[in-house]
């Protein structure tokens, strides 16, 4: 039964703003594409495109071409996106950790992206590359209030420029590449969202900032939602849930994976590019657990910095994701988040949406576009 008592934030970032304030996260390689960040968006959300590696699934994609090739497929992928969006809020997840991530963020913009959501790694110079595309709204991923206040700082100062957004995503539960040093402070309790939103929610109020926090990490339902809202957050983030729909880009046999993960197979690893990952325990991660190195040479230097490039230690993490996604069970990397062993079943984006907002009274209002 809708009791409907629960007032929806508005949630309104740069020019942009979606019916809901419910976000789909980025989720790379190709487990966030056009028709997942589509059918968000087209539902009321933001749909998220993840802007990694998307130039791998092409033929006689190369260590010289990577960039063009990740740029072109991009751009492709976004001008889909917005299609199926019908005029709902589309936004690109580029990772400041990537060789090509000016490329991406420019390309982006040019392709009409609605916003830039920006993490692994600090985005500290996301408002000079995007200085000629004013309406592209900026919203940069942090898991502390230290991180956003080095941001926040830098592009007063730099750029006169405030965040459109921040999200908060919670390495203790959040899925993919995580914001800690190392596997250990991943699960430090300071990190935890109910201690760094509202901490972040006071420093903003502090400086007189309207800037619009978005909680992620282990948000599953309308009462996890209800409560990022009372911590002072006005929007959220999901992963693994959209991951697990029917309009999810990645295969069958990934999707099954999340349906048949029990909460023992989710497991901690540091990744190639130094930092930790959430993922189900699959035979690749267990060989990769048991110090067996993988054989895979490296194609492309898709990572600034990449153990398995420069040391030839752990593995090809594109090889891997790019094996996930296609539902390679024996030789890919299925990021997921911590709750992923309750997906029991594949929903419709349209269905797992009606969930999410149970209980909440719905705004009465106002197209879904793009304002
Ligand atoms: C399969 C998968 C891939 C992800 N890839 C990315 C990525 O490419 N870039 C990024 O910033 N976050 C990535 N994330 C994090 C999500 O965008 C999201 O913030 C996070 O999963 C929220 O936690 P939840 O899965 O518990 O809902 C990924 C998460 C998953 C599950």
């Amino acid at each position: 039964m809708i009791n409907k008592e629960k007032e929806l934030p508005v949630l309104k970032i740069g020019k942009h703003q979606p019916k809901y304030p419910i976000v789909q996260g980025g989720m790379g390689v190709m487990i966030s594409g056009p028709n997942l960040a589509g059918a968000v968006a087209a539902e009321g959300g933001i749909g998220t495109l993840a802007s990694v590696g998307l130039g791998v699934l092409t033929e006689g994609y190369n260590s010289r071409n990577f960039a063009e090739r990740n740029s072109m497929m991009l751009k492709k992928y976004i001008k889909q996106a917005k299609d199926l969006a019908k005029g709902g809020v589309v936004a690109v997840n580029c990772m400041c950790a990537l060789c090509d991530y000016e490329s991406l963020v420019v390309s982006s913009c040019e392709a009409g992206a609605d916003i830039i959501v920006s993490g692994a790694g600090l985005p500290l110079k996301l408002p000079e590359l995007t200085e000629s595309f004013s309406d592209v709204a900026l919203v940069p991923i942090v898991s502390s209030v230290k991180a956003a206040n080095i941001i926040i700082n830098r592009w007063k100062k730099h750029y006169d420029r405030y965040p459109d957004g921040i999200v908060v995503e919670t390495p203790n539960t959040a899925g993919g590449h995580l914001g800690a040093r190392d596997i250990e402070q991943v699960s430090n309790p300071e990190l935890a969202l109910k201690v760094v939103v509202p901490a972040l929610f006071e420093y903003l109020k502090e400086k007189e900032l309207d800037i619009p926090i978005i909680a992620a990490g282990g948000i599953w339902d309308s009462n996890d939602i209800s409560e990022a809202f009372s911590m002072g957050a006005r929007g959220v983030q999901l992963g693994t849930r959209f991951a697990a729909t029917v309009e999810g880009d990645s295969s069958d046999r990934y999707k099954q994976a999340y349906i048949d993960a029990k909460e023992e197979d989710v497991v901690l690893i540091d990744s190639p590019c130094g930092l930790p990952g959430r993922a189900i325990n699959s035979p690749m991660v267990k060989r990769f657990l048991a110090g067996i190195q993988e054989r895979t040479p490296c194609k492309t230097p898709c990572l600034t910095h990449c153990l398995c490039r420069t040391k030839h230690e752990t593995f090809c993490i594109a090889d891997a994701l790019v094996n996930a996604y296609k539902g390679d069970w024996e030789n890919g990397l299925f990021f997921c988040g911590s709750n992923v062993s309750k997906v029991t079943s594949i929903m419709k984006v349209k269905d797992l949406m009606h969930e999410l907002l149970e209980g909440f009274k719905m705004p009465d209002f106002i197209p879904t576009s793009t304002c």
